[in-house]
């Protein structure tokens, strides 16, 4: 059966840079095993015409070289744009009757893509309730809706109840691009897939994990958005926490779903709650200098930048071993990477065996941008006496399967498409993961514990995060990936 993707606030940034070109290289690529309609529906005027020269210009400058004009001909003849406002409900039954006209009175599939101002997200679900359009007599009505999902816990716990009173949870796709990213989804691999990981991956082994989501850009023109989200709304609620699930799950029963997502929902809930007085030891803020010279900013915003948050997932095969999680704008550079750190040898029989922890063995998954895993271990230097040093076996995805890395927007569509909700936050997954950060952000409203420390763009972060984790007796390993 074919299917329509409906997007709402189509003239946004989003459409036009990632989910449009994602949309036509599945195309190109031949991955859409049936017909697929776009609608963009928005406040913005544009006839079918203006809207597809608007796309294939934005495409053609996103996706550089893979860009076919021929194929794109193609792809656009199915691209449609119907002019509404999404506080209208006349403007959803005028999209009904288009969609209907648009797909021959057959039966069509269709998916509800939410890339709106969050504000929005509960208008147009119930508008799309009350004008009949999430009804599923004549193929599946799904709904994508964009992050973040909710503000906090209780706005989340909201939004989670208007959606259920249209759309059954199977119906509903919450988005962390995160999810949809190969390194992300090969964890699972490196982890389910072999036999050599998993009888280590636990407290008899590791030490700590580190979680690392450093950005080199700052909030940029974003900042408007940004200032009331901080870095805890914008990475650690969603991206984050996304990755430590993924890092500290149990095998799920089978590869689907539901299966999936009761394990990763077990992680959250087996993290300690923070206390107040939890949160001023265990978290660590900092903004960068120049921040509230941004427009939009005001001179005066706390809004933290960075955060560096300690998490115990008390349950029997995490427990004592801290997951540090860190993210920041302006850093020394690009690099997500998860760093599972080992314990040191117990018997130090060389007399140059290393003190330090960070000279012990560590296996680094680099998520991006230097996709790739790199396991780090001591080597004898040759002849010279039993000296040693730290080497590494490096897996690099460029040079095991050469080809460009697909956009994590590109799986996310299909299996979004095709029905699979494996790589999508559930109801409950999105309210335990606000459960675990709505005290940190209570508290950093509240009062001034921990301080809100300054740094210089182009570092990594405050220098009293390094001491803060020092004074834990450990190291970030702050190593920007090599590119290319
Ligand atoms: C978004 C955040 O969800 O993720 C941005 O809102 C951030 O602030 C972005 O820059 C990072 O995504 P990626 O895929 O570039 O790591």
């Amino acid at each position: 059966m074919s299917s329509t993707i409906v997007i709402f606030g189509a003239s946004g940034d989003l459409t036009s840079r990632k989910l449009v070109p994602a949309l036509y290289q599945l195309f190109r690529k031949d991955r859409l095993t049936e017909p697929l309609r776009l609608v963009g529906f928005s406040r913005s005027e544009y006839s079918h015409d203006a809207w597809r020269s608007k796309l294939a210009a934005s495409t053609q400058k996103f996706v550089g070289e893979k860009f076919d004009a021929e194929k794109w001909g193609e792809f656009s003849e199915q691209i449609y744009y119907h002019q509404g406002d999404i506080g209208e409900s006349e403007d959803f039954q005028s999209l009904g009757k288009f969609l209907e006209e648009i797909e021959g009175g057959k039966g069509s599939n269709r998916l509800y893509y939410l890339s709106t101002a969050p504000r929005f997200y509960k208008l147009a679900i119930e508008h799309l309730g009350q004008s009949g359009l999430a009804e599923e007599g004549t193929g599946s009505r799904r709904v994508v809706i964009e992050k973040p999902f909710g503000n906090d816990l209780a706005s989340a716990q909201e939004l989670n109840r208007t959606t259920h009173c249209v759309f059954a949870e199977h119906q509903v796709y919450r988005i962390d691009h995160y999810l949809g990213k190969e390194t992300v989804q090969n964890l699972m691999v490196l982890r389910f897939g072999n036999t050599i990981f998993e009888p280590i991956w636990n407290r008899n082994y590791i030490d700590h994990v580190q979680i690392t989501v450093a950005e080199e850009v700052d909030v940029g023109t974003r900042a408007g958005y940004y200032d009331s989200a901080g870095i805890v709304r914008d990475m650690i609620q969603n991206h984050l926490l996304q990755l430590l699930m993924v890092t500290a799950m149990e095998a799920p029963v089978r590869y689907e779903a539901d299966a999936i997502r009761n394990e990763k929902v077990k992680v959250l809930d087996a993290i300690l709650p923070l206390t107040e007085d939890r949160v001023a030891e265990d978290t660590f803020r900092g903004q960068y200098r120049g921040y509230t010279a941004s427009e939009g900013v005001e001179s005066t915003s706390h809004t933290a930048t960075f955060a560096g948050v300690k998490l115990l997932v008390d349950n029997w095969r995490w427990q004592g071993v801290p997951f540090y999680l860190r993210s920041g704008k302006a850093m020394s550079c690009r690099t997500t990477q998860i760093v599972i750190q080992f314990h040191s040898p117990p018997h130090k029989l060389f007399a140059d065996s290393p003190s330090e922890l960070g000279e012990s063995n560590r296996l680094v998954i680099q998520v991006q941008p230097a996709e790739g895993i790199q396991m780090h271990f001591q080597t004898k230097v040759p002849d010279a006496g039993m000296r040693m040093r730290q080497t590494d076996l490096n897996f690099n995805y460029q040079k095991e399967f050469r080809g460009v890395m697909p956009e994590a927007y590109e799986r996310l569509l299909l299996d979004a498409l095709e029905g699979d909700a494996s790589l999508f936050a559930r109801a409950d997954e999105v309210e335990a993961a606000w459960r675990i950060c709505d005290p940190i952000l209570e508290a950093w409203k509240k009062n001034d514990r921990p301080t809100l420390y300054m740094y210089d763009p182009g570092f990594w972060g405050p220098t009293e995060c390094t001491e803060w984790m020092h004074g834990q007796g450990r190291e970030w390993f702050d190593t920007c990936p090599l590119l290319g």
